[in-house]
This record gives structure tokens, sequence and C-alpha cells, in this order.
């Protein structure tokens, strides 16, 4: 199994930076691109208003792929929410503070292009601004991973950035500036095309994804990032959200 080296080595460097700067809560909102501590809660109160619109219920077996600092697992935590929640990173110190702020969740350091999970065992799994920083490759692989883990019905809820967004385009071209500039770099910023998650989706299996703006404040606050939502193929009788 293929092993992660190249986040790795950036995030791991990043976070170790924070922390000998600034005090662990501080460097623990950073490390995951936050600039304050109510921007750090607003956004994780945010993710669990879209896994609650998409179908979230108590007693739930869910993966956060890509868990960081915790920011979605503690705005469950906040919002009462009472499941099974896995996490998994590639950086100790970020599961570790995790687990520190959510005694009762389980997360995980794995850098491994899997799921730590069973065959067909999971109701959503979700990763937030996390394919944005793979190959595609390794997007494609997780993609195959969440397949194997989910239910039949389950749900796969997931962002990514696209040029076809003028706020995400920015991103790409501060990209080209810096690699035009003198120093290297190393951070790796991704942009998917719907056309090629819906290709991905329907080799792998899945259903057609359904995409939300990252601007569409309809159902729940808007997100910056478009997100996507799509099913493993629920047996005869439904879904596992009764959908
Ligand atoms: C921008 S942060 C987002 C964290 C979290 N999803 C959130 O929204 O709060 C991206 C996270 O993905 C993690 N990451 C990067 N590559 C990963 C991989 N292959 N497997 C698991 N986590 C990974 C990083 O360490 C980092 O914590």
């Amino acid at each position: 199994m293929h092993i992660i080296t190249h986040s790795f080595d950036h995030n791991e460097m990043l976070v170790e930076q924070l922390l000998a700067q600034f005090p662990l809560e501080i460097a623990m909102y950073k490390a995951i691109g936050c600039n304050s501590i109510e921007e750090y809660k607003n956004t994780g109160d945010g993710h669990v208003a879209v896994l609650k619109h998409e179908g979230l219920k108590n007693g739930m077996r869910i993966y956060d792929l890509g868990c960081g600092s915790g920011r979605t697992a503690q705005a469950l935590v906040r919002s009462g929410w009472h499941g099974e929640y896995k996490g998994a990173d590639i950086v100790h110190k970020l599961v570790d503070y995790l687990k520190e702020k959510c005694p009762g969740y389980d997360a995980a350091v794995n850098r491994k292009l899997n799921l730590l999970a069973e065959n067909n065992s999971l109701d959503m799994v979700f990763h937030w601004s996390v394919f944005t920083h793979l190959y595609i490759e390794e997007c494609y692989i997780y993609l195959q991973e969440v397949m194997r883990t989910l239910k039949p019905g389950g749900r796969l809820l997931f962002s990514f950035l696209e040029l076809e967004d003028e706020r995400h385009r920015k991103i790409f071209a501060d990209r080209i500036a810096k690699f035009k500039g003198p120093d290297v770099w190393g951070h790796l910023d991704t942009f998917l095309h719907r056309d090629w998650i819906r290709r991905w989706a329907a080799e792998i299996g899945f259903t057609p994804p359904r995409f939300t703006d990252g601007t569409d404040g309809a159902h729940h606050p808007p997100f910056w990032q478009t997100l996507v939502a799509m099913d493993k193929p629920a047996p005869p009788g439904g879904t596992v959200f009764g959908a």
C-alpha cells in the first residue's frame, strides 16, 4: 500500500513550527488554515449543519478522513450528536489534540491510502479540504476505499476546489506566481473538475454525484469549497437515510 509522503512532510513540519510559535489551542486552529478560534468553531458548526442536512442521525457510524485537530469532531460534540466517530489523519499531534478534546471519539494516525474500517461498516464518510491537498490518483484510491467501507446506501460527502469558481481560481493564480518565484513551493493545492468526479463515481459504482456551490447557503451556511455528495447504491428497500 502506497504511503503518503508529500503532505506528511509539509503538514508535520507546519504543526511543529506552529507549536514552537503559539500556545497549543492557537497552533491547532492555525494548523488547519483558520485565522481565529471563532472561525474554527463557526466552520466546524457549518460542517455539522451539512452533515445533518445530508442525513446524519444519532447512532450512526461515521468516518472523518483527514480529521485534523478535530474541528468537525468538536462541533459534533457541541451539537449533542452521539454515535460512533472515527477520525484519521497523517499528523500525530493533530490526532492527539482531537482525542484530548473529544473523549470517547476514536482517532488514529494513518499514512496509508486506506480507510481504517471494515467492509460495508460505515453510514457516512466525509472529508473537508483533504482532496484539496492530494494527488488525483490518491483521491481516486480513497474513493475506492470509501466504496469498500460504506454500508450499501451509505453516503460520502467531501469538499474540493474547482477552477470554475472564481474564488478558487484566485488560489491557482497565487500558486502560478509562487512557482515563478525564487522559493521552492512544496504545498500541494489540487483542483478537481466536476466531470472527473462524475466519471470516477460512475467507474467506482457510486450514485451520480450531487454538487453544491460553496456560495450556496440554502440549507446550511455557505461552505467556501464546493461540496459533493454521493451514495453507495442502496439495497432494495431504501437507503440508510430512509430516502
Ligand atoms: C485543511 S486540513 C482540514 C482538516 C479537517 N478536515 C477540517 O476540516 O477541519 C487538511 C487535513 O488533511 C490531512 N491530510 C492530508 N493528507 C492526508 C491523508 N492522506 N490522509 C489523512 N489526512 C490527510 C492534513 O494533515 C490536515 O489535517
